[in-house]
């Protein structure tokens, strides 16, 4: 069964990420939604099992996952998470800390007791999420199928939504345009088996995204 303090400190914590950082907790909720659409057709299709997902998966937990994934930008600053233009290396080095700084966080949430069902899924999101299936991510360098699979799933609609959000640094891409990047960094930076079930679930309107033309 799972503890309470931790699944209310868990929605706490949500709540906190949407009051402090609007463009932060756009993406969240978006990738969340994302996240969560896309899990299912995967999980209609028999693609994957919720065994594969997660002992005990659930959508909620699914939503949750994906909706931290990036809580740890909350302790970089602004100035530099929101800067407008190249980063320096040292920059680029603050803006990476934040999966440590989030796992860190969640360490904390975690304190007075463990829930296995909900901090595996937690975990997988916040602390793998910029692994690369190529093995060149950050921050073990997991490769390939050692990256959880949920941190796989959370890697495209993060991408996606990262490419076609209105931010206050960068270009924002058409649909179209992160489709097509999503393509070309498959098997590289993605999982090729989720993009291109992806791919077509986008097609076929299974997974439906605000960008969509
Ligand atoms: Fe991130």
């Amino acid at each position: 069964m799972c503890n309470n303090i931790n699944y209310n400190n868990v929605l706490f914590k949500m709540q906190h990420l949407l009051a402090v950082d609007n463009f932060l907790a756009l993406h969240s909720y978006n990738t969340a939604c994302y996240a969560v659409s896309f899990t299912n057709l995967l999980l209609e299709t028999g693609a994957v099992t919720e065994k594969e997902l997660s002992p005990g998966y659930s959508e909620d937990l699914m939503f949750m996952s994906a909706f931290l994934h990036d809580v740890g930008k909350l302790y970089v600053p602004d100035v530099v998470l929101y800067k407008d233009g190249h980063l320096t290396d040292c920059e680029w080095d603050m803006v990476k800390l934040h999966v440590t700084e989030g796992q860190k966080h969640l360490e904390s949430l975690f304190a007075n007791g463990s829930c296995s069902r909900v901090k595996g899924m937690l975990f997988g999101a916040v602390v793998q999420h910029h692994e690369r299936w190529d093995g060149y991510g950050y921050v073990c360098g997991l490769r390939g199928k050692d990256i959880s699979l949920v941190a796989r799933i959370i890697s495209v609609v993060d991408c996606y939504d990262a490419m076609t959000s209105l931010r206050p640094y960068g270009a924002r891409r058409t649909h179209d345009e992160a489709l097509e990047e999503l393509n070309r960094v498959s098997g590289s930076q993605l999982d090729p088996f989720l993009v291109d079930v992806f791919l077509d679930g986008v097609k076929t309107e299974k997974i439906i995204l605000k960008a969509q033309s």
